[in-house]
C-alpha cells in the first residue's frame, strides 16, 4: 500500500505554485458536451478525479487528446451516448456533473444514482427538483436515473432551498438551450461556477449573473467549441497556506486569486497568520504561537468546508479553545479522530467540534479519511515530534497534484513510499 512518510520539524518556507480547480475542470470537462466539436481546455490539474471524468467522457464516444500534463483537447462531435454507469460514478460522485449537459444536447440522460459518501449523505434532490421544474421527467430503476424532456426543456424560475453547487451547475448547463429565461434564485456563488458560466458564455451561452444569488439564463441555439483557461485552484492554493501558517513559512503561493480566499484569509490573520495578498497568489508566515479563532463553514462567500480540516490542524495547535461548525456536509469531522491520535484535544458534538490547542503534535500512523483531511494530516505531520505516516492516500491523489514534490520544494522532509499491506493501517 502506498504511504505518505512526514518528518516534523523542519522549516517550511518558499514558493509554490497551484493549478487549475478541481472542481472548476471536472464540470468544464463535461460541458464540452454541450458544444459539438474540439474544445481545449488548459490549466487542468492532472489528478485523478479528472481521469475519471476523462473516462465518462470517453464512455459517452468523445476523444481526449492529452496535449501536455495540463493541456486536454476533446473532441465531442462524435458523443453519441447518454448512459454514464455506476462503476464510475461510484469511483467519484461529480459524474452526475453530465447530468445538464446530456439533457441539453440530447435531452435525455442515464446517470447512476451516486451512492453514500464518506462526508455525508450527499443527496441529489435538489438537482432533481429543479431539473423537473424546467420539464424534465425522471425515473429511477435499478438504481439509474433516467431524464427524460418529453416537452423540451422549458425556462423557469427555480429557488433551491439550499445554495447547491451540483445543482446550480446542472440546473445552469440543461437550460442554455431552454425555451424561454430560466433564473435560479438562491444560487451557489463558488468561483468555480463563475468559471463555468464564462466558459458557456464563450461557447455563446447567454447567462449573466453568476457570482450572485440570482442567475438567469436566456435560451439559445448551438453553443460552438472554444479554448479556455481553468480557475486557479483556491483549496490547493489555501493548503499550501497553511503549510507557511503552521509550520512558520512564508510560503508564497501563486496562480490563484486571493479574493477567492476572502474570509479564509481573514480567519487566518484573526488566529495570527501573517498575510500578504498580491494580484495572483499570496504569502503566508507564522509570527508566534497561533490564536483560537471559532469558524463555521458556509456556502461561498462563507468559510468553505473544504478548508475546514486545514484550519482544524491549525486550531489543534493554537493558544486556547474553540468552536468549527460544519454546515455544509453532516459528517465531515472524521478527520478529528485521526488527528487525535497525534495528540490533538478535540470533542465532537453534532456538527461542531470544540478544539482546545494543544502545545505540540507527536507523530502517528493516521488514514486519510477522505481528499482534505488526508491532506491536513501531512500537514499536521509538518510539525508533528517524530514520523508521521498516513495511508490511504488515493483521497489526498484524487485533488492534489505532485503534492509530496510541491512540499518537498518548500523545504518538507517527504516521502511517498509502497510498504507492506501489514504494516499499514487499512
Ligand atoms: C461541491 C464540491 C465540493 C464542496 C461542495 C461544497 C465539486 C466536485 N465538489 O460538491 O468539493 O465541498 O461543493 O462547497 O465541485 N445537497 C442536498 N441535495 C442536493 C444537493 C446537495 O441535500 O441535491 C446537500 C449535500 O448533501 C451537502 C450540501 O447540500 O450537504 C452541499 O452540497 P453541494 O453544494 O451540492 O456540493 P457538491 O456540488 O456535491
Amino acid at each position: 500500500m502506498d504511504v505518505i512518510k512526514v518528518e516534523g520539524g523542519h522549516p517550511i518556507s518558499g514558493e509554490v505554485h497551484v493549478g487549475g480547480a478541481k472542481n472548476s475542470a471536472l464540470k468544464l470537462m463535461a460541458a464540452t458536451i454541450m458544444a459539438p466539436g474540439v474544445t481545449t481546455l488548459t490549466n487542468v490539474p492532472n489528478i485523478s478525479d479528472v481521469h475519471v471524468m476523462g473516462k465518462v467522457l470517453k464512455r459517452l464516444g468523445a476523444t481526449i487528446d492529452v496535449v501536455d500534463e495540463h493541456t486536454l483537447v476533446i473532441d465531442t462531435s462524435s458523443v453519441d451516448k447518454w448512459e454514464t454507469p455506476y462503476e464510475l460514478v461510484a469511483k467519484m460522485r461529480a459524474s452526475t456533473a453530465v447530468l445538464g449537459p446530456l439533457l441539453a444536447r440530447f435531452g435525455r440522460a442515464v446517470v447512476a444514482m451516486p451512492g453514500g459518501c464518506n462526508i455525508g449523505a450527499r443527496k441529489i434532490d435538489l438537482h432533481i427538483l429543479g431539473l423537473e421544474a424546467l420539464g424534465v421527467d425522471f425515473q429511477v430503476t435499478h438504481g439509474n436515473i433516467h431524464a427524460t424532456t418529453p416537452n423540451g426543456i422549458i425556462g423557469n424560475s427555480v429557488t433551491l432551498e439550499f445554495a447547491s453547487v451540483g445543482a446550480t451547475e446542472n440546473l445552469m448547463m440543461a437550460s442554455v438551450h431552454a425555451k424561454g429565461t430560466t433564473v435560479i434564485d438562491n444560487a451557489a456563488r463558488e468561483p468555480e461556477i463563475v468559471d463555468l458560466a464564462n466558459m458557456l458564455n464563450e461557447m455563446g451561452a447567454k447567462i449573466s449573473g453568476a457570482g450572485t444569488p440570482l442567475i438567469e439564463i436566456e435560451g439559445v441555439g448551438e453553443l460552438h467549441p472554444v479554448k479556455h483557461h481553468v480557475v486557479g485552484d483556491r483549496i490547493e492554493a489555501g493548503t499550501f497556506l497553511v503549510a507557511g501558517a503552521i509550520a512558520g513559512g512564508p510560503v508564497h503561493v501563486t496562480g490563484f486569486d486571493p479574493n477567492h480566499l476572502g474570509l479564509v484569509l481573514k480567519k487566518f490573520e484573526a488566529m495570527g497568520v501573517g498575510i500578504e495578498r498580491e494580484e495572483d497568489g499570496c504569502t503566508a508566515w507564522r509570527e508566534g504561537r497561533l490564536h483560537s479563532v471559532d469558524i463555521q463553514t458556509l456556502p461561498f462567500p462563507g468559510y468553505p468546508t473544504d478548508m475546514q480540516a486545514q484550519a482544524m490542524a491549525m486550531l489543534s495547535l493554537a493558544d486556547g479553545q474553540c468552536i468549527i461548525t460544519e454546515n455544509v456536509f453532516e459528517n465531515r469531522f472524521m478527520f478529528a479522530g485521526e488527528i487525535a491520535r497525534m495528540g490533538a484535544d478535540i470533542r465532537i458534538e453534532g456538527h461542531h467540534a470544540i478544539v482546545r490547542g494543544v502545545e505540540g503534535l507527536s507523530g502517528a500512523q493516521v488514514k486519510s479519511p477522505e481528499l482534505r483531511g488526508g491532506a491536513s494530516l501531512v500537514l499536521a505531520g509538518l510539525v508533528a515530534d517524530g514520523e508521521t505516516t498516513v495511508s490511504n492516500i488515493f483521497h489526498i491523489e484524487r485533488g492534489y497534484e505532485h503534492f509530496v514534490h510541491k512540499l518537498e520544494g518548500l523545504g518538507a522532509h517527504v516521502r511517498r513510499e509502497t510498504i507492506p499491506d501489514d504494516e499499514s493501517v487499512e
